[in-house]
Parts: structure tokens; C-alpha cells; sequence
């Protein structure tokens, strides 16, 4: 765990310099809107530790797979959201000394991410090696309100004497992904074209064939004359301005980045040239409250109040403000990847965590066509899905969803994982449950639903085998949730998915059936479905799907063999050998009893009505203790569980390991980019967790709630079936306004 930010309900504060630290903050204030995101770096130089990162959604390149030892099936590349143009760039010179705060001495330094306002904020006083002491005040936002804009405020002061500042200010595209597998350039410029303030640069993704245009206007309270120099791949605008000591100068950048998913290419660089323009026209003060406004309308939606435990409310808020700026649902071919647009690790694609995770946070806090989108995302890569259970061998349309996407095509390369982690086809079908569950939009089954779920149906129909020495469907060579173990046989989570998407898949066909008859009439044809064959064998299985048990109880197995491991717990573990993924091998890893996520209770949770509060605690009490939370995605599973069975304690500490995993960088990885996805866990944590939120028979109970006792009220909104809801709960119970 490293503190080292100050704890406030509504902002992150850096409130002195910390160099070694840089890449941690930089990716803790990222900031963005849906469409892009840029780390935290410095507008000004900075030659210490920092990963430069500007992403933009939907933008990405196909890198060339890199394996030591190729298998049949593996996929050709692995998708990467791209890196690209730095647009923030404003170079200082003070004199002839260029500010650069690894350098100079800084007096006093304060990083504020106002997550109430949107707005990135830096103020600090340095002084270079020859003595020369400014003060800069900087500010940025990626405006919410035109999610093509951005803009920066960057006020210069001199504090002892006259300088003179050499100001430049640029866009520069040649910019490389530091995950690149063959350290190659994935940009290639087309067009740039510069004049006095302003500039413009266009580039195009290699082999994708994506173009971005980059364009900035930048003006000074000094109204000073610029000069423009520009390359193929960069343009810059210069100033020479004198300031007397005591005095400022301000700084607007005004920026605009277009990309060819939504315009077309040819007009690309006049487009963002005239929305920079028209954005300078309108002033940073007018596009700035519009953007604060903006955000009002996400937090009326979707805030959380938590009275009496600053550090659990500046988490929850933190999450929430995370999850905002990453997706919007104003696209249906973007997702969200791990990282959101904060660093490079998991290539920005999209994973099994949007379905299991991120779906409810949507759902719940902005209008239902957000989280729809998400389902039409994978609905439109049922093809993708289906070739590449095709590739794999199997046959009649079965689909299987990739571990690791951009467009469909599946993109993650480790055999255990790409072959194997096939539950991830559960969650897809699982959050259509949710989603209609939750929503009431019944017609979504009909119109993208069932053909989404025939197909994972067929494919756990196929990938199951009948084991004449179980008498039972059993399910070979699997890795689930828990990526600490793999190819083991029997995963329990796994095999009760596959029956539960079975299941579901059969009642919501005869349910299209005897209600729209023709529109399913359609799909039988377009799916060449028997549906009375298919639904029989599906029968078969569901009734007849083995489970893992531990004898003479009612604890379910993670797979077959478990109770053959050491049996230890958490408490056998050194402290220095945490996290174990850093610390021990790989086999070592795999023979041990140790979990690195919710596994048998990734069911429990999803399935909770299946499942007796007594099963519950025999296997909570089983597993937990036995858990070692190396993925992100694990606490927020197990507050939500514990919180279900009384256990404050145990809910409580993984309510703050889930909410502040990257506040207090608990896994000493914040500098590679934050856990987006398990943000909307956090927030599950919170509202199923402590709120007890469920849907049962279309409406919404809370029930198995629980205040921690820090917790002098709980209050979060959500949206449920068109109707805004207020629910707080306090010692005297819940109520809803
Ligand atoms: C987890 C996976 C998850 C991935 C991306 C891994 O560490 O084990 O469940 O999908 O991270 O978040």
C-alpha cells in the first residue's frame, strides 16, 4: 500500500511533489469523456519516470502476436488501443532554462482531480538551477458537454525578477505504444498544416486504417504574435513574452480530436481545425461550465453518499467518476477496456468484466440505453463469435465469445486462458439476464437477445461430453474465474454456468415462441434450429451436469481434486511473499490452495437465489479465507457476499480494498494504468452489498442491509424503469424517496 494522497469527500489531492512516484499520479488524475483520456502527465517537459498517455476510444491497432511457442488457434495479433498525439504539450522556457520539475526545485506543489467538476488542476512554485523562481497554475478538462474538445488554462507568474519565456506549444503524432511487441511505430502521418496560433496534424493507424485529426488554437493574455513551424507528424506554435516580476500570463489551448469512426477522413483536419477555432470563439470560461454541468447531470444520476468515513466517500466517488469518464454508451462499438484510457496494460479490449461487472454500474446509473449499448456491442459480434468457435472445431452456429477483443475477433494469446477460460461466454449471457431483469426490456430478447444466447447455448452443449464412469455431463480442461489454477476438469462455477445458460436460453426461446411466434419462426430459420431437438438436448445436460462436492457436506468444489491440495489458508502466508504473483513460481502457484479471485463464489454471487444462506456461509467461510484478491476483481465480489451474511468486518475491509486499490496503490501497480473494471464493482460492493439491492419480481427490494458501523448514513440514486430513486440508510433503516 503506498499513501500518499490526501483524503477528501470530493477530489484526490497530490499536495507535495513526489518525482519517484509520478506515473502512479499520472494515472490516478487521468482524465477523459468516453471518446478519449490522457494520463495526468505535465503540459511542460518532465524528463523524470512518466508513461506519456493519450488514448482515443474505438482507435486501435492489430499488434503481431508474440509467442515463444505457437499453437494451433492462436490468434494473429493482439489489439491494442493506440497511444497517441500528445496534445497537452506547452514547453517553457524561463529565459533559457527549461522548465522541467525534475530539475528545478519545487517550493510547493498541489495536484487536485476535482472529480465533482471534471477538472484537472496543478499549481506549483519552482525554481530553476540558476535561480530563477516561477509559479504555474494549470487546469484541463476533456469536456464532457462536446466530447470532441479539450482545454487547457496554464497561467505563468514571475515571483523575484523579469524573465522571459520562450512558450511552445504543439501537437506532436509520433508517439509509440510502450507495449509495442516489436517496438514498431503503429502512426503514420498524412497531413499537418500550421499557421501563427494555430495548427492541425492528421495520422492514420497502420493496418487498421484508422485517421485521427488533432487541432489546437492557442491564445495568451498578452495577445502576442506566434510563429507556426510544423512537420509531417508535428506542429508547434511559438511565443516569445516578457513578464515583469510579479507579474502572469495566461495560457488557453483549445483542442479538438475527430477520428474517422465518426467523420469522414478527407474533411478530418478542417473539422477539428474549426471546432478549435469555434471552441476559442466560445472562451474556456463558457466551455468549462458547460462541461461542469455536464457533470452535475452524472452525479444527479449516479452519486453515493457516504456520511461519517471520508476515506470510504472520496473511494466510491473516485469509482464513479473513473467508470463516467471512460464510457458513455454514446457508441455501440466501443467497451471498456481494464484500464479505461489510463495506461497500456490489457490493450484497452474489451474482457469478460463488462458483462460480470461493469453492466449494473450502467444500467443503474445512466439511462438504459447506456447499458444496452453494451449488449448490441456483443450482438453485433455474434459472427466473430461464432467463426471463432468454428476455428476451435465446433459446429451449428455455437459461439464463443472471445477472453480479449476489440471487434470480435478474439486477441489473447495464453493457451489456458484463450482455450480455456471459456466461462466468460456465461457472463455475456448472464448480463442479458441482468440487463432484462433489471430494465423490464423484454423486447431486447426478441429483437438481439435469443440469438446471442442460442448461440453460447449450442456451444456448451457441444463442449460438454457425457463421463460414463460419473454418469454425468462433465467439463474437461478448463480455467476458471480463478486464474491460479488451469486445465483442471470440472470447474464448478464453469459447469453451473453452461447449465444456467442452457437453462435460460430454453425459457426465453419458448417463451419468443408462444408469444412471437413469427419473429421466432424467423430466427429458427435464420439459426437452422430444431428448437424441440436442440431444447431437449439442452435438457439432458442441465439435468444431468456434474458438480464438484466435497463429501458429506455442502461445500461445492472449485474443480475435481481440490481438497487433494495442502490445505492452507491466508493466515500461512508470510507477508513478504504477497502479492504470491510477484513472489513465487508459476507451478508453485498452480499446485497451491491459493485463489486469485472469486471463483466458486463468482456463482454464489450470480446465482444467489439457487443457493441457501446456509450453503452460502459453509462456502463463503470455505473459500474466502483461502483467497488472495491478486485480481482486482476479487473484494468487491466478497463485500457484496459479506455483507449479505453479516460479516462487517470482512465487508467493510473489501468495501476499501476494492474502492481505494488504486487511492492507496494496494497492489504497488497504480503507475501501469487503474482497474476500470473492477471501479463497477466497487459500486456493486456498495449498492448489493451494503444497500442490499436486488430485483425480485420486478421491483427493487433491499434487503440483508448493513451500515458499517463508521457509517453514520449511506445514500445512492439510481434509475430504475425510467424512475429516479434516492435510498438511504441509517440507524433507524432504509428509505426511498
Ligand atoms: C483477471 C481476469 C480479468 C482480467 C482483466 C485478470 O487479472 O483474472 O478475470 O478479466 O484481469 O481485468
Amino acid at each position: 500500500m503506498i499513501k500518499y494522497l490526501k483524503t477528501d469527500p470530493w477530489k484526490i489531492i497530490e499536495d507535495s511533489f513526489h518525482s519517484h512516484l509520478q506515473r502512479s499520479s499520472e494515472s490516478i488524475f487521468s482524465i477523459g469523456n468516453g471518446k478519449f483520456g490522457q494520463r495526468a502527465n505535465h503540459e511542460e517537459d518532465f524528463s523524470g519516470p512518466s508513461l506519456h498517455g493519450s488514448y482515443i476510444a474505438g482507435v486501435y491497432y492489430p499488434d503481431k502476436t508474440r509467442v515463444g511457442w505457437w499453437k494451433n488457434g492462436y490468434p494473429e495479433y493482439f489489439a491494442k488501443v493506440l497511444n497517441s498525439a500528445n496534445w497537452i504539450g506547452l514547453s517553457i522556457h524561463v529565459n533559457d532554462e527549461i522548465l522541467d520539475l525534475n530539475i528545478w526545485n519545487v517550493e510547493s506543489f498541489e495536484r487536485v482531480l476535482d472529480m465533482k467538476q471534471g477538472l484537472l488542476q496543478r499549481s506549483f512554485i519552482a525554481t530553476s538551477p540558476y535561480g530563477k523562481r516561477i509559479q504555474v497554475v494549470a487546469e484541463r478538462f476533456c469536456s464532457m458537454a462536446n466530447d470532441d474538445l479539450a482545454a487547457i488554462r496554464y497561467e505563468v507568474k514571475a515571483l523575484d525578477e523579469d524573465v522571459v519565456l520562450f512558450v511552445n506549444t504543439f501537437i506532436e503524432a509520433e508517439v509509440r505504444n510502450h507495449d509495442s511487441n516489436y517496438d514498431e511505430l503503429f502512426w503514420k502521418s498524412i497531413r499537418s498544416q500550421a499557421n501563427e496560433n494555430t495548427g492541425s496534424v492528421q495520422a492514420e493507424t497502420l493496418k487498421t486504417g484508422f485517421q485521427v485529426a488533432w487541432a489546437m488554437e492557442v491564445h495568451d493574455s498578452k495577445n502576442s504574435n506566434w510563429t507556426a513551424t510544423q512537420n509531417a507528424h508535428r506542429v508547434e506554435s511559438t511565443t516569445k513574452i516578457q513578464i515583469q516580476s510579479g507579474e502572469s500570463v495566461v495560457f488557453h489551448k483549445y483542442v479538438s480530436i475527430v477520428s474517422s469512426l465518426n467523420e469522414q477522413v478527407e474533411s478530418l483536419s478542417q473539422i477539428a481545425s474549426n471546432k478549435a477555432q469555434q471552441a476559442a470563439v466560445v472562451g474556456y470560461e463558457e466551455l468549462r461550465s458547460a462541461h461542469i454541468q455536464a457533470w452535475g447531470k452524472i452525479w444527479e444520476l449516479g452519486d453515493i453518499c457516504i456520511e461519517g468515513d471520508d476515506e470510504a466517500q472520496q473511494g466510491i466517488r473516485f469509482n464513479i467518476f473513473h467508470l463516467n469518464q471512460t464510457y458513455t454508451g454514446q457508441d455501440a462499438r466501443l467497451n471498456i477496456g481494464p484500464k479505461g484510457f489510463t495506461g497500456e496494460k490489457y490493450g484497452g479490449s474489451t474482457y469478460w468484466d463488462t458483462e460480470a461487472y461493469c453492466l449494473p454500474f450502467y444500467q443503474s446509473t445512466r439511462q438504459s440505453h447506456v447499458a444496452k449499448q453494451l449488449l448490441v456491442y456483443r450482438y453485433t459480434q455474434l459472427d466473430k463469435a461464432i467463426e471463432n468457435a468454428e476455428k476451435l472445431g465446433f459446429t451449428n452456429g455455437a459461439a464463443l465469445y472471445p477472453m480479449v477483443t476489440m471487434n470480435g475477433e478474439e486477441c489473447h494469446n495464453e493457451w489456458e486462458i484463450t482455450f480455456e477460460e471459456i466461462h466468460r461466454n456465461g457472463a455475456i449471457a448472464y448480463a442479458i439476464y441482468n440487463y432484462v431483469k433489471y430494465t423490464g426490456d423484454e423486447a431486447h430478447l426478441g429483437e438481439c437477445g435469443f440469438d446471442v444466447l442460442l448461440g453460447i447455448a449450442r456451444f456448451w452443449s457441444q463442449r460438454v461430453n457425457w463421463s460414463d464412469a460419473k454418469q454425468a455431463y462433465v467439463m474437461l480442461g478448463v480455467t476458471g474465474p480463478n486464474e491460479y489454477e488451469n486445465n483442471v476438469n470440472n470447474n464448478f462455477y464453469t459447469n453451473y454456468i453452461a447449465a444456467w445458460c442452457m437453462k435460460y436460453t430454453k425459457e426465453v426461446g419458448e417463451k419468443l415462441q408462444s408469444e412471437n411466434a413469427t419473429l421466432f419462426n424467423e430466427k429458427c430459420k435464420k439459426w437452422n434450429l430444431d428448437f424441440q431437438a436442440e431444447n431437449a438436448a439442452w435438457q439432458t445436460r442441465i439435468d444431468n451436469m456434474y458438480y464438484p462436492k466435497f463429501e458429506n457436506s455442502i461445500i461445492f468444489l472449485q474443480q475435481d481434486g481440490f481438497m487433494d491440495k495442502e490445505q492452507l489458508s491466508i493466515a500461512d502466508l508470510k507477508l513478504e511473499e504477497r502479492p504470491i504473483n510477484q513472489h513465487w513460481s508459476w507451478d508453485r502457484i498452480l499446485r497451491s490452495i491459493f485463489i486469485k479471485q472469486a471463483d466458486v463464489l463468482q456463482g454464489f454471487f450470480f446465482f444467489e437465489e439457487d443457493f441457501t444462506m446456509e450453503e452460502l456461509k459453509a462456502n463463503f467461510d470455505f473459500y474466502e479465507p483461502k483467497t488472495v484478491h491478486e485480481s482486482s476483481l476479487s473484494p468487491c465480489v466478497h463485500a457484496i457476499l459479506a455483507a449479505k451474511l453479516g460479516y462487517e468486518d470482512k465487508a467493510y475491509e473489501m468495501y476499501v480494498r476494492t474502492s481505494r486499490l488504486d487511492i492507496d496503490d494496494y497492489n504497488h501497480e497504480a503507475h501501469e494504468g487503474l482497474h476500470i473494471t473492477s471501479m463497477a464493482g466497487t459500486w456493486m460492493s456498495v449498492v448489493m452489498g451494503f444497500g442490499g439491492m436486488r430485483v425480485k419480481n420486478g421491483e427493487l427490494v433491499f434487503e440483508h442491509t448493513l451500515l458499517p458501523k463508521k457509517w453514520k448514513s449511506l445514500t445512492f440514486n439510481v434509475l430504475f424503469r425510467n424512475k429516479q430513486l434516492r435510498i438511504s440508510l441509517n440507524e433507524s433503516g432504509v428509505q426511498i424517496a
